[in-house]
């Protein structure tokens, strides 16, 4: 045998010559839930150690992370079912907590950087992202109340809008709102590839914001579809995203993989609140080990293709990086 694979695996400082992927803090997005008030932190039941928080025990938080290399933060608010309309209007509201919140941080943390969701759903008195007339989500009539929540989040300082809703021809639409408002550096992370997936009921649960009535498979793609996603892509890329997003990541690796290929912007990833909830849950029971499994599937999802990934473990990863457990 003149090749023997094993002797690239020899010994830990070989084995990192040998390291095709590394995975570092700098590319996780941690997301982050807010509400209003004072003094507040509330887990997730159904994702544990994550907290709907009030910004004033938020702020430390951020700084904690911060320290341990973690810069951007995805915010989805948890808005009061009193303040909900068929049109979002608290989403652009001049007195909304979370525009309040944005702005706070920004102010704290100038080198932060805070990306934002744009769709309807935390706002709205239907559940869905877009607004509904009998029962149909209406496509055109939804873009200019996206548009309206994005200059409103950019004029707030946010660094990166998150188009979450899937609706047809909303990044071009956002782009120019925002390029007509001089937000000309605002970026846009497009969720490109946002499929109807089960995966996000713990995210459904934290801000309250499951449909009233109905799904969302009108708007977000059907899980069996792959090359549709190039079609999406395409749309974006000459509509001005800045970044494409698949999500969620671990059931779409292909799909992530496949947008790696062939675009040349940076590619994202959504590890949805559902996959971490099942690695979650299967730890807590003892199945599995959360320092080996968390990391492994981090690294897949780079692997595939991602360059910057969201995920509700970047604190956790990022803590094991600084206690040397987790090497480049
Ligand atoms: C909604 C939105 C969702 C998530 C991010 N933005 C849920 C949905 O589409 O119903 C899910 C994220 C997660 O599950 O972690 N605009």
């Amino acid at each position: 045998m003149y090749t023997r694979p094993r002797r690239n695996r020899k010994s830990q400082a070989i084995r990192l010559h040998a390291q095709e992927t590394r995975l570092h803090t700098s590319q996780l997005i941690y997301p982050i839930f807010l509400f209003d008030g004072k003094d507040k932190k509330i887990e997730v039941k159904s994702l544990p150690g994550n907290y709907r928080w009030s910004l004033d025990r938020l702020i430390p938080e951020i700084e904690a992370c911060m320290e341990l290399g973690i810069y951007t933060f995805v915010l989805f608010p948890a808005v009061d079912e009193s303040l909900k309309d068929k049109i979002a209007s608290y989403s652009y509201a001049e007195e909304n907590f979370y525009l309040h919140a944005i702005r706070t941080l920004k102010e704290k943390f100038p080198e932060c950087c805070i990306m934002t969701d744009v769709a309807m759903d935390p706002y709205s008195s239907d559940g869905h992202d877009g607004y509904v007339e009998n029962g149909q989500i209406l496509n055109d009539k939804t873009l200019p109340i996206l548009s309206k929540m994005a200059v409103a989040q950019a004029q707030a300082g946010a660094d990166i809008l998150g188009p979450s809703d899937m609706m047809d021809g909303r990044i071009a639409h956002m782009r120019d709102a925002l390029d007509m408002e001089g937000f000309t550096n605002v970026s846009i992370m497009s969720y490109t590839a946002k499929y109807a997936s089960g995966f996000y009921g713990p995210f459904r649960d934290a801000l309250d914001s499951a449909p009233k009535a109905g799904d969302k498979k009108t708007y977000q793609m059907n899980p069996a579809n792959k090359r549709e996603a190039l079609i999406e892509a395409d749309l974006d890329i000459a509509e001005g995203a800045d970044y494409l997003m698949v999500k969620p990541a671990l059931p779409y690796l292909d799909v992530i993989h496949m947008l790696k290929t062939n675009y040349d912007i940076p590619i994202s990833a959504y590890n949805v609140s559902g996959e971490c909830a099942m690695l979650i849950a299967a730890c807590q029971n003892g199945w599995l080990d959360f320092e080996k499994v968390m990391p492994e599937m981090l690294l897949s999802i780079h692997r595939a293709g991602a360059d910057v990934i969201l995920t509700y473990f970047a604190k956790a990863y990022a803590e094991m990086v600084k206690a040397g457990k987790i090497q480049y």
